[in-house]
């Protein structure tokens, strides 16, 4: 494997449901190490897409270190349930729960990595106090809710002070950007300090599966 500068994080949310098992197996093939699992309720987001039941099911064919995003109210009622369902990593969102420190810390005392996500507007200030209980924030570049959007440039601010906030507490957790990115961004993601980079219609969404991922990681070869 080429030494590689991010960890690309394909969205199944862009894949075909009727040839999942297809699909993660090509990415496996090009060496694709995180999928990135989006979780919906229809109430912290507009929209509803899976749960527990299709992440155990394809728990069963791949080693592919599940990175499930949680985009639903109070997931603390949930946690347990997605941990024995196969996610490796779970994110919860800073504005779903007034339970964050709680939540996180269960994640890590279940054995899992914990996430923190902040929408587009939420200021990056607003999750200070909790970067040590996070072993990954995921800086949303678009609102949650669906595939397919334009990256919010702004959101580059919040990814830049994010990045700041770590060095200056000398944390190192990992910081990861979702939504709206492609060959064409990702420079300009990376250059802000994201190293888990989500790609939903710029890989699973695309015909070649395999050369859209070669294809997000040659636009970071110098
Ligand atoms: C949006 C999801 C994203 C989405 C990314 O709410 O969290 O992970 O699937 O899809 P693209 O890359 O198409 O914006
Ligand atoms: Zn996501």
């Amino acid at each position: 494997m080429k030494n590689r500068k991010i960890t690309l994080a394909p969205s199944l949310l862009a894949a075909d449901f009727s040839k999942i098992g297809e699909q993660i197996k090509i990415l496996e093939e090009a060496q694709v190490p995180y999928l990135h699992l989006d979780v919906m309720d229809g109430a912290f987001v507009p929209n509803i897409s899976f749960g527990q039941p299709l992440i155990k099911s394809i728990r069963k064919v791949t080693e592919m270190f599940f990175d499930v995003h949680l985009m639903i109210n109070n997931p603390e009622r949930y946690i347990k349930s997605f941990a024995d369902s196969g996610a490796d990593l779970i994110t919860i969102h800073f504005e779903s729960t007034d339970k964050v420190s709680e939540t996180l810390k269960e994640i890590r005392t279940l054995g899992k990595k914990a996430g923190l996500s902040i929408k587009p507007k939420t200021s990056p200030e607003a999750i200070k106090d909790l970067l040590p209980l996070c072993d990954l924030v995921l800086v949303m570049t678009v609102e949650p809710g669906f595939g397919g959007q334009k990256l919010i440039s702004e959101t580059l601010d919040s990814i830049r002070a994010v990045k700041g906030m770590r060095d200056e507490a000398g944390l190192s957790f990992e910081i990861e950007a979702d939504g709206g990115i492609g060959a064409d961004n990702v420079k300009a993601v990376y250059d802000a300090g994201a190293e888990v980079i989500v790609a939903g219609s710029s890989v699973l969404g695309r015909p070649d599966i395999k050369a859209a991922a070669e294809a997000i990681y040659s636009a970071l070869e110098d």
